[in-house]
């Protein structure tokens, strides 16, 4: 029997998770909302909540998991990539728990662990497996071929998927994080209302960047034409511009099947609990005769139940860092 503790401090999200034989047990989450106000996450700021919140999203964790501290056989913890002031909390926790126990301390990147939340529920991908991983910082096509054997086949050549979502609402003068709210008023829209531009980008690589400009633009002109054109056109321009980063997203992963000839495909990361998305997807799969696989809605976004389980089977191959382990800000799969 093992019980790992995971620990997950990469961006705004404070979480810890206990995973008993490849269960998960507890998962807290403590959101931080400094940021609301500022539009984004500001790095000095959360470094600050994930110090205030570790100790008790730990003992909380341990407590809804009915463990005791002593019997925890392992460690898991973000080691990258995200903001290098919030890495350092759960790294420093994480070897400080490690030492004062004597257990093994397992290093995790975020953006596998997206991927390995699969595993957290049943029923999970079979290998090889595509994964369509799109989160605040980053948007990959990933050729899972075993845990921790996996191919990246395709990424963003700049801003990722979640973050046209937020830099949209931003232009939308909607608060941090703006994606979830896209979501909720584009469910009331016509997403046929307003026609943005779909980017010419060769292969399976993704580009998002000339969208937001576009979709700037539009909304100056529109405005300086009708000047409560975003409060009386919200719902359209949210499912308009939602459908727009979907069909993106969309028409690479079919890409991406096809040149692979992957059936099992899953969808990953925070933008994963997006309706329209989540939608599409489903409605290719059946299409394509594809198995679809997206996480329950709290395994999509930040958490350490994704920390916890990667911790389970780096557990199972006996694959553990020593205390001399550095988080990194920028850290490839
Ligand atoms: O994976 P995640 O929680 O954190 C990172 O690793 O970045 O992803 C956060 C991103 C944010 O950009 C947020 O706006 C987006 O996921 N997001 C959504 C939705 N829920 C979260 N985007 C669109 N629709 C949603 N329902
Ligand atoms: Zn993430």
């Amino acid at each position: 029997m093992s019980i790992i503790l995971g620990i997950e401090s990469s961006c705004d999200e404070t979480s810890a998770a206990i995973c008993i034989d490849g269960k998960i047990c507890s998962n807290i989450i403590a959101n931080q909302t400094v940021h609301e106000k500022f539009g984004g996450v500001v790095p000095e700021l959360a470094s600050r909540a994930h110090q205030q919140n570790i100790i008790p999203t730990v003992e909380q964790a341990v407590r809804a998991a009915k463990v005791h501290k002593n019997d925890i056989d392992a460690v898991a913890f973000t080691r990258g990539p995200g903001l290098l002031g919030s890495l350092l909390v759960g790294t420093s926790f994480a070897k400080g728990f490690a030492l004062a126990r004597n257990i093994p301390l397992i290093d995790i990147n975020h953006m596998q662990a997206h991927i390995l939340a699969h595993f957290i529920e049943e029923p999970a991908p079979e290998f090889p497996f595509l994964c369509l991983t799109v989160s605040g910082g980053h948007t990959q096509l990933v050729l899972m071929k075993d845990y921790f054997q996996m191919e990246l086949i395709g990424q963003t050549l700049d801003d990722a998927a979640g973050e046209a979502f937020d830099k949209t609402a931003k232009i939308l003068g909607l608060p941090y994080p703006g994606g979830p709210l896209i979501d909720r008023y584009a469910q009331r829209g016509n997403a046929n209302a307003f026609a943005f531009p779909e980017p010419q980008i060769s292969g399976l690589n993704f580009s998002f960047s000339g969208l937001k400009t576009s979709i700037l633009y539009f909304v100056q002109k529109m405005e300086a034409e009708q000047p409560n054109f975003i409060h009386d056109h919200l719902d359209d321009i949210c499912a308009s511009v939602q459908a727009r980063i979907v069909s993106i997203l969309i028409s690479k992963l079919k890409r991406a099947a096809e040149a692979t000839g992957v059936m099992d495909i899953a969808v990953a990361g925070g933008v994963s609990a997006n309706s329209g998305l989540r939608a599409a997807v489903t409605e290719l799969g059946e299409e394509q005769g594809w198995r679809v696989f997206i996480p329950r809605f709290e395994y999509c976004t930040d958490n350490a139940a994704m920390i916890a389980i990667a911790g389970h089977y780096k557990y199972l191959a006996r694959d553990f860092v020593g205390q001399d382990v550095a988080p990194q800000a920028r850290y490839g799969l």
